[in-house]
């Protein structure tokens, strides 16, 4: 029987952001492979408490940060303090509810493989990037882990790629539990 992806719930957010999560995927690595300009516009795409978008917005991007999940967005409105390059948008994937060509970056953390409609999402990505927009992707890889979402539900590194019709692998990380795809729009 078809299942949908499990959904991380935000009674769990503690665990985007407690010590445990920073030791094993620093955002710090995310950020630097990221390599963010000032003045960039990028979505993060399932942000949660915004374990990303915070650091982004920080390095002087203007961020929208897209979650279905209001008591997420609360929690990084709660996390932000103030800061006024961060825009809070409830959405649900795979619509994005943002103009045509407004975005130089969307990124993805440890969401894609939550999203049912992998294809419907790629292609809203696309319609919003502008041309040589660039899309960070960054997911569980696809074997067993001491934590995670289940095996079935992940994408394995080697198909990410294959998502993304009309884009160049420009770089790729091969973590011990993640990887992190940067893809560039032709
Ligand atoms: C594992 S959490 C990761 C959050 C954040 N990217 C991070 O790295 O801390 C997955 C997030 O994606 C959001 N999400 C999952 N499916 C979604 C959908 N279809 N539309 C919008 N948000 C979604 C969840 O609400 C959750 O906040």
């Amino acid at each position: 029987m078809h299942q949908r992806p499990t959904q991380f719930p935000a009674s769990e957010s503690h665990r985007l952001v407690n010590e445990d999560r920073r030791k094993r995927q620093p955002v710090e690595i995310i950020v630097q492979r990221i390599g963010p300009k000032v003045g960039e516009v990028i979505a993060d795409l399932g942000a949660g408490v915004g374990y990303l978008s915070i650091p982004l917005a920080d390095e002087g991007a203007t961020v929208i940060a897209l979650d279905f999940q209001q008591d997420m967005l609360d929690g990084l409105r709660e996390r932000d303090n103030g800061l006024e390059r961060i825009r809070v948008v409830r959405a649900t994937l795979p619509e994005i509810p943002l103009p045509d060509r407004s975005l130089d970056r969307a990124v993805m953390v440890n969401v894609f493989h939550e999203v049912e409609d992998k294809e419907r999402l790629v292609s809203e990505i696309s319609r919003v990037l502008r041309s040589k927009g660039r899309i960070s992707l960054v997911d569980w890889q696809a074997r067993e882990t001491e934590r995670g979402p289940p095996l079935h539900e992940r994408v394995p590194m080697e198909k990410a790629p294959s998502y993304f019709p009309g884009f160049v692998l420009e770089k790729s990380y091969d973590d011990l539990n993640y990887y992190h795809l940067e893809l560039r729009r032709e």
